[in-house]
């Protein structure tokens, strides 16, 4: 696949359908917003780190579609996910006298992004937002779909709503400045498309993992592509995760309770979501869904895309209870019964319980 050619993948969800636009050179790009409904204002979210990078050529690119552009800058962090800043782009929005067509612009990664859906669905009952993702993480998974929230001291992503952007413009250049740690985190997301939808996909993980970790753009053009193509394949069917979006927390009930454990903002969501995987993929090799064959290969993966397969032992006097007890308040249990994505064969995922005696032995084994 050539980098400079324009990508568009849909997201087919009737009267909330959107395209994602994927190339470079295309956030600061006054055609990227073209389409975009006029209003009096937007308001431009993003944080510590990405703002001095990209925030004024953004709002370049948006001055003359809007009477006035304003930007909030939000603490960087995963552990700043939270009520209290997210109440910086209501205050932001209030100042500024925004109205109802007012335009969010999400200009970060997916904590920026999760959090201004949020604050988009809220605000007067719910103004447009567009998403400007700038990290592999957000390009390939958060931005797309709709999900938006903050965390809650006791649990990951508990507050929040389904509300979907106007529109996802994915500038594959913004992620020459993105730490490698954070790319590798990225990584995961994209990785976890193969086990649970298309083990082509895997293959071609596997192939050109080298090329993916030294940023060739024709490779990350083509892992995001794929990525948001699996993405709006699954979200175009379950929109609000009534049955078949579940299979996209492949690794995130363990990888959400390590992050949750340690403390937010400690380990990567990313990192959480890599172990997550092997520790999902361990319990699907118990329960006699998969062979060892299949969890050695995505464990070898996930190492050697840089992350961590061995899971934390979180604070507190009975690490697995701990585990266990995180992982009742996931938002798939039901009554405390707690529900895993499970891999039954190599490419297809399904979502079910498992005996607690079986999942103690695997975070045993992983924290060993
Ligand atoms: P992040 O938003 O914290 O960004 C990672 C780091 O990279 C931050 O320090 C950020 O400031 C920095 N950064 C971002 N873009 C950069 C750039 N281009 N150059 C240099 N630095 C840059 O983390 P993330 O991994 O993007 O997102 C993780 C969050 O996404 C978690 O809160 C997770 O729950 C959420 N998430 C949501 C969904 C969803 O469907 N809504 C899906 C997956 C993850
Ligand atoms: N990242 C999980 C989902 O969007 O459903």
């Amino acid at each position: 696949m050539n980098s400079s050619d324009l990508q568009t993948v849909a997201i087919d969800l009737a009267d909330r359908s959107y395209n994602i636009a994927i190339r470079g050179s295309l956030f600061d790009n006054p055609l990227s917003y073209a389409e975009l409904p006029k209003a009096a204002s937007a308001l431009i979210v993003t944080n510590t780190t990405v703002g001095p990078l990209y925030a004024v050529r953004l709002q370049r690119a948006l001055a003359n579609k809007f009477g006035q552009t304003y930007t909030v800058t939000l603490p960087d962090g995963e552990e700043f996910k939270n009520w209290q800043n997210l109440n910086l782009i209501f205050d932001a929005l209030l100042a500024h006298a925004c109205d109802r067509k007012t335009i969010l612009f999400a200009l970060g990664g997916g904590v920026v992004g999760d959090m201004t859906g949020f604050a988009a669905a809220s605000y007067m009952r719910g103004v447009p937002f567009v998403q400007v993702p700038t990290t592999l993480l957000a390009q390939v998974d958060s931005s797309v779909g709709g999900k938006t929230a903050i965390n809650h001291p006791l649990g990951k992503n508990m507050i929040g709503a389904f509300y979907q952007p106007l529109k996802v413009v994915c500038d594959l250049d913004t992620l020459k400045t993105l730490p490698q740690r954070e790319l590798c985190a990225g990584l995961a997301e994209v990785i976890k498309y193969g086990p649970i939808a298309d083990m082509d996909f895997l293959a071609w993980i596997e192939s050109n993992l080298d090329a993916l970790l030294a940023r060739d753009p024709a490779a990350l053009a083509y892992a995001v592509k794929r990525s948001c193509e699996i993405k709006a394949w699954v979200v175009g069917q379950d929109e609000r995760e009534s049955g078949l979006r579940a299979i996209l927390n492949f690794g995130h009930t363990f990888g959400h309770a390590i992050e949750a454990g340690l403390g937010f903002g400690v380990w990567l969501h990313g990192e959480a979501v890599g172990c997550g995987m092997v520790m999902a993929a361990q319990l699907s090799a118990r329960l006699g869904l998969i062979d060892a064959f299949f969890v050695n290969r995505l464990t070898q993966l996930i190492a050697k895309a840089g992350l961590p397969i061995k899971a934390p032992v979180l604070p507190g006097p009975n690490n697995a209870e701990r585990y266990l007890a995180l992982m009742r308040v996931d938002k798939k249990s039901e009554a405390g019964d707690i529900k895993f994505v499970l891999i039954d064969k190599p490419g297809n995922a399904l979502v079910r319980g498992a005996p607690d005696v079986v999942v103690r032995q695997v975070i045993d084994t992983c924290c060993a």
